[in-house]
């Protein structure tokens, strides 16, 4: 009732302002013109909403009659917590039939009703716990051949055309015939499905004009009688392997759990589920990384940065922009009070957008770590339950593509169409062209056999590399050469802080070096190498081919070696090449005015790296012990007596670093930092180890930790995201929040006050005191 009277009078107000404060009309101007159908947010949805991110994060909109939300914040509130909100009205028409286009459905049949996205507490959970194993990843792996080769298929018919448009070529049909396997339709099937699929897009979030609406409503009816007699097939053999396959055979189990309702409504509403939402995503990816044309001729060149692009595209341009919810009793959301009954429009791709959460977020960054908290899955106990597969397909879309059409550009001014409707979001086609006598498989046909190793699941940061040229080598010290790496294409290189590493790929192996540049300098960065003559390759490659003009990939920078900036003092000890990570942290204690002291121990001076720098920066705090001038450190003497709000900052060979672990054995148990390169903290004794329960707050569901397994391989197992880099308790990526449960922390990056707090984990390595330990997750 509240709705008719809204569309008639948009100017009216449909509030209870009893319930308000203040009580005047809180319908703003901009709030009364919001129409998702139209206008701004057809042609940039998040652009068009950063209004409401500002000024108006939670507001009503008259024409909709829904509340609109907009900042990562609060759409990940209302995403966690699906009993205030609930997700029963999320496959509901936005826009009501007419009354013939109803008596179309009838005639039909139709009773779409609750699958899972839309399914309440408590029948939702138990119903997605049962169904979820076709999910994991070693479900999901037995699918990427049929993948791989559905994409070459597709490539194969066109790549000697040199032209194509994509969607219709490739976009669409792979993601379909993906989703038909998946649920397990019969092959015979697919093309009248095909046929259907897109009704049910416009049906439930579109706007169909009153003229269109009895043939949207046809194509409905006859979809979901179509999908009855699939599922009528299905049960006469359920034993393939298809996800529907699946539920048919759980259903005599539990049958209040796996209904008939849920079946049907589920062979229908899971095609548009895996189908448009990844068909639209990889287009928007795929047109996104043509326009940024740098980015693309990148991911050619090192398609290992495929995984975290693939992220990144989802975060910019998802194909799901918005989702539903309805409150069931009055709350707030970001301080907004909301009345119970409320119809909510979450805007995630507006959260995806959100300054407050992402830097930068109008820039498309392959390397942005924190791409994967993007909302474009939803969130919590309704996540999308197939995002690895979505994932995977994109993945390979573009890893085919960029092998086998690197050259491909997009067809110049064609313009970009979209069905008006408030949710999926994608352009309806894309021309792309290319000559194809330069086709690199035409001279190489050998890159045909290249492919990347499908990891499922979020990407690790590890993925993240960067191309560097060597722009300058310089003799440093005895044995010790010092490299300066600008980025390949000379953009500017992300800040650092003093401590941070990268890694540098030398061929097969991975070495980790300091920084020891300017970390304000973001057009360079500097390592220092001492040649090891134990080397297996890496630092002697680096003495004696690496020149001046080559490239290199590094990952990073990361720091595992932060200062504290609270601490009052501050004893830096440096012995050897270990000055690089040390002498940034003295020039930053010397620019912040903090007191302290700096011992540089070496051999001799000619060995020692950066000694002129170090002398004429820090002179006045400066010691130098040189062995050869009999002017060595004891240790012993400098730290006999402990000093309160002191540290000591460390770096060097293995015997300066035990000799201090002696010397501080009666200073305060964190008054020593050493850095840390590599533990075996990811490496687990299972007869020292016991099995314990997680329960996930917000996904509300409880896995059993084995006692061979970590934390982080447990939430991975089971489809829960949680970035991680190191994976063995050095990087602090992968921690998460903790609500209940003691903490056997095992990592090196929390130091004890924080361990004492129980309230955040490292899930690489830390594990349960006892039985069982809450997450935020
Ligand atoms: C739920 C997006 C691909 C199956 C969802 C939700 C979103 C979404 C936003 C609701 C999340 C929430 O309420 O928190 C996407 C996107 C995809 C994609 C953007 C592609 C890029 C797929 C695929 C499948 C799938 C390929 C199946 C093979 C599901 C299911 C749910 C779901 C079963 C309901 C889960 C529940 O309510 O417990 N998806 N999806 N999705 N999705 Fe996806
Ligand atoms: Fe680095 Fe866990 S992934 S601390």
């Amino acid at each position: 009732g509240k709705g008719t009277a809204v569309t008639e009078s948009p100017g009216g107000c449909p509030i209870d302002h009893s319930r308000l404060d203040p009580t005047g009309c809180p319908v703003s101007a901009n709030a009364a013109a919001f129409d998702p159908f139209t206008g701004p947010y057809q042609e940039d949805p998040p652009g068009s909403l950063r209004w409401s991110r500002d000024e108006e994060p939670v507001f009503y909109s008259p024409k909709l009659d829904y509340w609109v939300v907009t900042r990562y914040e609060d759409v990940k509130a209302v995403f966690r917590d699906n009993i205030t909100f609930s997700p029963a009205n999320v496959l509901e028409k936005i826009t009501p039939f007419n009354d013939e286009a109803n008596a179309v459905l009838a005639k039909y049949n139709y009773a779409m009703g609750r699958t899972l996205v839309n399914e309440d507490e408590p029948a939702h959970m138990p119903r997605r716990r049962a169904l979820m194993e076709p999910f994991t990843p070693p479900h999901l792996a037995q699918h990427e051949p049929m993948v791989r080769k559905l994409v070459r298929e597709r490539v194969d018919s066109f790549i000697d055309r040199g032209k194509a448009e994509l969607v219709d070529e490739m976009l669409y049909e792979v993601p379909l015939t993906v989703a038909l396997h998946f649920l397990g339709v019969p092959e015979e099937d697919h093309e009248t499905l095909r046929k259907y699929s897109v009704a049910h897009t416009i049906n439930t979030w579109g706007r169909p004009a009153p003229e269109e609406q009895v043939a949207v409503a046809e194509n409905v009816g006859k979809f979901w009688q179509y999908a009855g007699e699939v599922l009528e097939k299905m049960r006469e053999d359920p034993s393939g392997p298809g996800w529907m396959q699946y539920g048919i055979r759980l259903q005599p189990q539990m049958p209040d759990i796996i209904t008939d309702s849920y079946l049907h409504s589920m062979m229908m509403a899971g095609i548009v589920a895996a189908h448009e939402t990844t068909a639209l995503a990889a287009t928007n990816a795929i047109k996104l990384l043509l326009e940024h044309r740098t980015l693309w001729e990148e991911i050619c060149a090192d398609p290992s940065l495929i995984p975290n692009t693939v992220e990144e595209c989802l975060r910019f341009a998802g194909s799901i922009i918005a989702w539903r919810r309805v409150a069931t009793k009055d709350t707030e959301i970001g301080g907004v009070k909301i009345p119970k009954g409320a119809k909510l429009l979450i805007v995630n791709t507006s959260a995806n957008h959100d300054e407050r959460f992402f830097d930068n977020p109008d820039e498309l960054d392959i390397r942005r770590e924190n791409a994967s908290d993007h909302l474009s899955f939803g969130y919590g106990s309704h996540q999308c339950m197939g995002k690895n597969l979505a994932r995977m397909e994109i993945q390979i879309f573009l890893e085919e593509l960029t092998k086998r059409i690197p050259h491909m550009e997009l067809v110049p001014d064609q313009e970009f169409t979209y069905l008006p409707n408030t949710s999926f979001r994608g352009p309806q086609h894309l021309w792309v062209q290319w000559d194809p006598a330069k086709n690199p498989e035409r001279e190489n046909p050998e890159i045909l056999d290249r492919q990347l190793k499908i990891k499922i699941g979020q990407p690790s940061k590890r993925t993240i590399t960067r191309t560097m040229t060597v722009r300058e080598i310089s003799h440093e010290a005895d044995d010790i050469v010092r490299i300066t790496l600008a980025d390949v294409r000379g953009r500017p290189l992300p800040k650092w802080s003093p401590g941070s590493h990268v890694d540098v790929e030398l061929g097969e192996l991975s070495r980790q070096y300091s920084l020891c540049g300017d970390p304000d300098d973001r057009s360079s960065y500097q390592i220092a190498v001492l040649k090891d003559p134990e080397s297996r390759g890496g630092s002697r490659y680096v003495h004696e081919q690496l020149s001046v003009g080559d490239t290199l990939h590094i990952r990073g920078p990361r720091n595992h070696f932060k200062l504290n900036p609270d601490t009052q003092r501050y004893i830096f000890i440096a012995g050897g090449i270990g000055i690089t990570p040390i002498l940034t942290m003295a020039d930053h204690a010397r620019r912040e005015g903090k007191d302290y002291e700096f011992h540089y121990c070496g051999s001799t001076r000619s060995a020692m790296a950066f000694l002129d720098r170090v002398v004429r920066d820090h002179g006045d705090r400066l010691t130098l012990h040189i062995s050869d001038e009999g002017t060595r450190l004891d240790v012993e003497e400098l730290l006999r007596t402990p000093q309160d709000d002191t540290q000591i900052y460390a770096c060097g060979p293995q015997r300066l670093l035990d000799a201090l672990a002696e010397a501080t054995q009666h200073w305060p148990e964190e008054a020593l930092r050493v850095e840390h390169f590599s533990s075996d903290l990811g490496e687990l004794d299972p007869e020292k180890e016991h099995a314990f329960d997680v329960k996930l707050a917000d996904s509300g569901i409880t896995i059993r930790v084995a006692a061979d397994q970590t934390v982080l391989n447990a939430l991975r197992a089971a489809n829960i995201d949680v970035p991680s880099d190191c994976e063995e308790g050095l990087c602090g990526s992968c921690e998460v929040a903790v609500s209940a449960g003691e903490i056997d922390h095992r990592d090196k990056v929390l130091t004890k006050s924080e361990r004492a707090l129980n309230n955040k984990m490292m899930t690489c390595c830390s594990r349960a005191c006892g039985d069982s330990l809450t997450l935020e997750l």
